[in-house]
């Protein structure tokens, strides 16, 4: 089988999977897409399994065209999330707002623009880091997100961190906490607390730029937690310039 042959198997086989609504652990999916890759019979050739690149392309590929919950019904795009896919910081929001359903980007709008300003005060641009939500689809009336919404979407959320495979998850607010990790305590609570996700990295929930928006007081606590990031990734913490 030829080289173009596989990839359209590849292809065949991701379609399939979504067509079946199918979520298969990453190691499956991985041992799938080698089969289709290296064809039945040939010993998998050392670098021949499905690279990272094309693992990742498949996951935006399936959640682009998912329809997994009710979502479907009223987004305008799927969110996926953007930023760098080998990133070592990774910030993860509630859901797509209005702004971000219109032009399929996370943290666009209002929030967006103060959660830039926090990655640029750390001495990063957006591109350095990754930025996704719990939910890749907006809730209606940007209500809050269903747990059974956050169940369909909880493993495109797992299969990205697995893939991106950050040193450090930043859960902005109780819903991305709470999708992450199984806590009962308030975000007031757990904010600037290093969690520990399975793998071994650190979740570090601090608040959501929407609810410092409402209280810029708490930005002196987000700040707090941003160095503390800045730490467990060995770099330097910025003068903070007044704002
Ligand atoms: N925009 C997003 O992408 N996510 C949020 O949680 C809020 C605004």
């Amino acid at each position: 089988m030829g080289a173009e042959d596989r990839r359209g198997l590849a292809r065949d086989l991701a379609a399939t999977l979504r067509t079946r609504n199918v979520y298969l652990g990453s190691e499956r999916v991985a041992s799938q897409l080698r089969f289709a890759l290296t064809g039945p019979g040939e010993a998998p050739a050392a670098g021949a399994s499905a690279s990272r690149e094309e693992l990742w392309q498949s996951l935006k590929d399936e959640a682009l065209q998912c329809r997994k919950c009710r979502l479907c019904e009223t987004r305008r795009t799927v969110v996926f999330g953007e930023g760098s896919p080998t990133a070592d910081l990774m910030f993860i929001g509630e859901a797509p707002g209005r702004d971000e359903d219109e032009q399929g980007r996370p943290f666009v709008g209002r929030a967006g623009k103060l959660l830039t300003q926090m990655i640029e005060a750390m001495g990063l641009r957006r591109s350095d880091v990754f930025i996704a939500n719990v939910l890749k689809c907006r809730p209606p009336d940007n209500r809050d997100p269903a747990p059974d919404e956050v169940e369909s979407c909880r493993p495109y959320l797992e299969r990205q961190i697995e893939l991106i495979d950050p040193k450090v998850v930043c859960a902005l607010g109780r819903h991305a906490v709470r999708s992450l990790v199984d806590v009962s305590q308030g975000i007031t609570k757990i904010r600037g607390r290093k969690l520990v996700l399975p793998g071994g990295r650190t979740l570090l929930p601090t608040y959501h730029p929407a609810y410092l928006l409402r209280n810029p007081a708490a930005k002196r606590e987000v700040w707090e937690d941003l160095k503390t990031i800045l730490g467990i990734l060995g770099l330097p913490v910025p003068e903070r310039r007044s704002r």
